[in-house]
């Protein structure tokens, strides 16, 4: 284990994250199979000071192509539910479901199964901290099935599942009243929607093809998200 930043054992307050340089590299052969060096939390809280709104809002989406176990992804969801806190905390039901929404806004892809796991694990530990739920739970059943389909192993360049499949995103939206819309997107049509939206673009004739969604799901409540489990 070769430490890289930092020394000793220590809790970032309030990230639920490790700060020590034992959590930052896993093993050297990791990192050069990989790359596989984790971001310190005191790095990533100075990034996303600098993305400012975009790291809080609640519908905000956020895609992180290589999330280890989800150093941003942890930050940015502790973010947004601080703003699900200062405006819905009136409303036990509202804070409630805007909080799953929040976590629902969060994107990952990640190569490797432990780093995979541990980032769906990290995540729903702080959605449930916030909601001070346990792990059987509805809301915390529920955020697992959101995370099951948000966080995906798969290879971020050719865009493809471990078994060769094309990855595919969940859109998520709050319809209110506690029901959730689901649409499924291909990654590679998502990736292209930004090129086809300049001007003159080459990929100008895909317009029906990008926006139509691969599955739609009728509205989701929170007990249906928590029956379908975490399973992918
Ligand atoms: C430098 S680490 C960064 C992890 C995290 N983003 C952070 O800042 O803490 C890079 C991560 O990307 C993963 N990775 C490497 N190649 C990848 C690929 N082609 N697709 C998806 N993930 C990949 C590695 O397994 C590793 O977890």
């Amino acid at each position: 284990m070769t430490p890289t930043v930092g020394s000793g054992h220590d809790m970032s307050e309030g990230t639920g994250m490790r700060t020590d340089a034992a959590a930052l590299v896993k093993s050297k052969q990791r990192v050069v199979d990989h790359g596989e060096v984790f971001t310190p939390p005191w790095l990533v809280e100075e990034m996303l000071d600098r993305v400012g709104d975009d790291a809080e809002r609640i519908d905000a989406r956020v895609l992180e192509p290589a999330c280890g176990s989800g150093n941003f992804l942890v930050a940015v969801l502790n973010r947004k539910l601080a703003t699900v806190q200062a405006r819905h905390s009136g409303s036990d039901f509202a804070k409630r479901h805007y909080a799953l929404f929040a976590l629902m806004c969060l994107y990952g892809i990640e190569l490797l199964p432990d780093n995979a796991d541990e980032c769906r694990d990290n995540l729903a530990d702080a959605f449930a901290v916030f909601l001070d739920v346990d792990d059987d739970d509805v809301w915390a059943r529920a955020a697992r099935a959101v995370l099951a389909a948000n966080i995906v192993r798969g290879d971020a360049l050719t865009m493809a599942a471990p078994d060769g499949k094309p990855i595919t995103f969940a859109e998520w939206g709050y319809l209110g009243k506690g029901r959730f819309q689901r649409r499924d997107f291909l990654y590679e049509n998502l990736t292209y929607r930004a090129a086809f939206e300049v001007e003159g673009s080459l990929f100008a004739g895909l317009g029906h093809a990008l926006f139509t969604p691969s599955t739609t799901y009728p509205p989701l409540t929170v007990a249906d998200l928590a029956e379908l489990g975490g399973e992918r």
